[in-house]
């Protein structure tokens, strides 16, 4: 074997490589399994031969390993002339989201109901005629419980029309004293108007305590009124009915858009409803086990989307459902 010609015809391959690809070709001739010089060294019987031959494997190998690594620097060095970033290109501009108009108002009604030391909890939306209607005293006739009312899943199962049922899951749960506050979706068979939506939010609350009366209702509807529109707020009460409540009253706040100057919002009154409340029934104290001569409570129940309107002066509901990002964006 003619070391010497071999050495000269590998370097003289190894220097004319341009590629990865290339040097590895070379790799595999010269030092590969079935190269002359690895068949050769299988045959070597003697020293010195030997010697010669692991010597020039040596060289091989160095001088492919630095001709690789000339390849890899050339490449770098190609791809950084080559592949420019233009810093001053403009960017792109990157949409950041924000709060939904309901989230912001519902995370109000929370952190108001927090400082009170309240308990804020997230029920079920399918809901049962159960709970939705007998343990809170609806009449065998009332119309609510009708299909053309409520979405039914089945004879027993439906999506609850109001939050009011988690007052039942909670005094069902723990004993009194209770506060708690129950934020979420509920939905009703209405058509899609500018007022009214087949699903909207509602926030309801319950205070099970010993000697509570309805001075303390609204003082804690007084607060949470503030906190949605401001330190200047009044609230009212209006007699009114309600199943699972005895008195009932409907809450006014004085309105918000026109600081009881009269205006649309409020059809010059002044005041805008805010929901329904009362003084626990105690039919419904008695479906859930208390003691109504031990305990009172007082309850209440609120639309998210409305109070969110009228935060930001929002004339329809159907805005919250669309997701239009040029309306939402605004928030
Ligand atoms: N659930 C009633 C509704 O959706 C609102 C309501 C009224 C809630 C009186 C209450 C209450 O907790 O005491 O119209």
């Amino acid at each position: 074997m003619d070391v010497e010609k071999l050495e000269s015809d590998a370097l003289a391959a190894v220097a004319a490589t341009g590629s990865a690809d290339e040097i590895e070709r070379v790799r595999v001739e010269y030092l590969g399994r079935k190269s002359a010089l690895k068949l050769a060294l299988r045959e070597v019987r003697d020293r010195e031969t030997g010697m010669t031959l692991n010597a020039l494997r040596e060289r091989l190998e160095a001088a492919i390993d630095a001709r690789e690594e000339e390849l890899e620097r050339a490449e770098l060095d190609r791809r950084l002339t080559e592949d420019v970033l233009d810093v001053t290109l403009p960017g792109e501009e990157r949409l950041l989201g924000t709060l939904h108009p309901t989230t912001l108002t519902r995370r109000i009604v929370e952190d108001a109901f927090l400082g009170l030391g309240y308990e804020v909890i997230d029920d079920r939306e399918v809901e049962t005629v159960h709970y939705n209607f007998d343990q809170l005293a609806f009449g065998p006739a009332h119309p609510s419980r009708s299909h053309r009312d409520t979405f039914f899943i089945d004879p027993v199962r439906l999506l609850r029309t109001e939050t009011s049922p988690s007052q039942i899951h909670v005094m069902e749960a723990k004993k009194p004293p209770i506060y708690m506050v129950s934020l979420g979706r509920v939905y009703r068979r209405d058509e899609i108007t500018a007022t009214r939506f087949p699903i909207f939010h509602q926030f309801e609350g319950l205070a099970v305590d010993r000697n509570l009366t309805l001075a303390d209702l609204k003082g804690t509807l007084l607060h949470v009124m503030r906190a949605l529109y401001g330190e200047e707020r009044q609230v009212r009460f209006r007699t009114h009915y309600f199943p699972f409540t005895e008195p009932s009253i409907e809450p006014d706040v004085s309105c918000p858009i026109c600081d009881m100057q009269g205006c649309r919002t409020c059809k010059y009154t002044g005041w805008v409803e805010m929901g329904g409340a009362g003084m626990v029934d105690p039919e419904v104290f008695a479906n859930v086990g208390i003691d109504p001569d031990e305990w009172s409570g007082f309850a209440f129940g609120c639309g998210i989307e409305r109070a969110a309107q009228l935060r930001h002066g929002i004339p329809e509901i159907r805005p919250f459902w669309e997701n239009d990002l040029r309306v939402l964006r605004q928030f």
